[in-house]
């Protein structure tokens, strides 16, 4: 197999530090069965639970939910690269849309967050997807074809990213995109990559996101494009997320 497959949790403005202890705890057991089905898992807490879960199990892959661009400055409210590195934090999501929605980033703003998480030898989980209106629009091509040319301009080792496809109409909503729209665009997302990268874009792991559960993710592997899934909701429990990796 080229890719592995990975989950990633991402929890979002979720659990407190006690609840991440108690998640912690628990993912040993999480670890021993997505190991057995070879698949790699990780979760992206909020910062301030990212030492917590790092000092219970380092085995886990944690990643921040953003990250600053500089190394450091007047940015009040920030977290900079080098910051996480000293925690042993080594991924970053960068653009998930609700950062692009609610705090305004753009595929400019992303562009320097995925270049700089490189620069300091991080894994950037770069995410993209068109919203409902761009989806009924039939404009998605033409909105992800942007979001990966700006967004990974100037990566040289494009097998170091990560990427998502996540509509944004399927996040949180529990209206997930059929099988076939979510491999449509993993490949076309690969296809660009191929254009650019020849032969390392099939090195890179891209994951489908929006409405994943237990239930419906088995439908997703088995695409050839989808290597993976980015979760919201569903990765929050250890029996959901248990099960989402038992359904892989
Ligand atoms: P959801 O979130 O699984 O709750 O739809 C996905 C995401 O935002 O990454």
């Amino acid at each position: 197999m080229l890719r592995k497959k990975l989950l990633v949790g991402n929890w979002k403005m979720n659990k407190t530090m006690a609840e991440t202890t108690a998640f912690g705890h628990a993912s040993f057991e999480l670890l021993r069965q997505a190991k057995e089905k070879h698949i790699d898992i990780g979760v992206t807490p909020p910062y301030l639970s990212l030492q917590t879960l790092l000092n219970i199990n380092p085995k886990l892959i944690i990643g921040a939910q953003n990250v600053h661009h500089l190394p450091k400055g007047a940015y009040t409210g920030e977290v900079s690269i080098p910051m996480l590195k000293e925690l042993g934090v080594s991924w970053s999501l960068v653009g998930h849309s609700e950062r692009r929605t609610y705090f305004n980033e753009t595929d400019e703003s992303c562009n320097l967050k995925v270049l700089a998480l490189l620069e300091a030898g991080m894994t950037p989980l770069y995410c993209v997807g068109e919203t409902l209106t761009e989806f009924e629009k039939g404009v998605t091509k033409k909105v992800i074809k942007k979001q990966i040319d700006v967004g990974l301009k100037g990566v040289k080792d494009v097998k170091e990213v990560v990427i998502a496809y996540e509509p944004v109409w399927s996040i949180g909503t529990g209206k997930n995109a059929s099988k076939e729209i979510a491999e449509d665009i993993c490949g076309y997302i690969r296809g660009l990559l191929e254009k650019k990268y020849g032969a390392d874009a099939h090195l890179v792991r891209i994951l489908y996101g929006g409405s994943v559960k237990p239930n419906n993710i088995k439908e997703y592997m088995d695409m050839p494009n989808i290597d993976g899934a980015l979760v919201g909701g569903a990765s929050l429990s250890v029996e959901s997320y248990a099960e989402l990796i038992e359904n892989m």
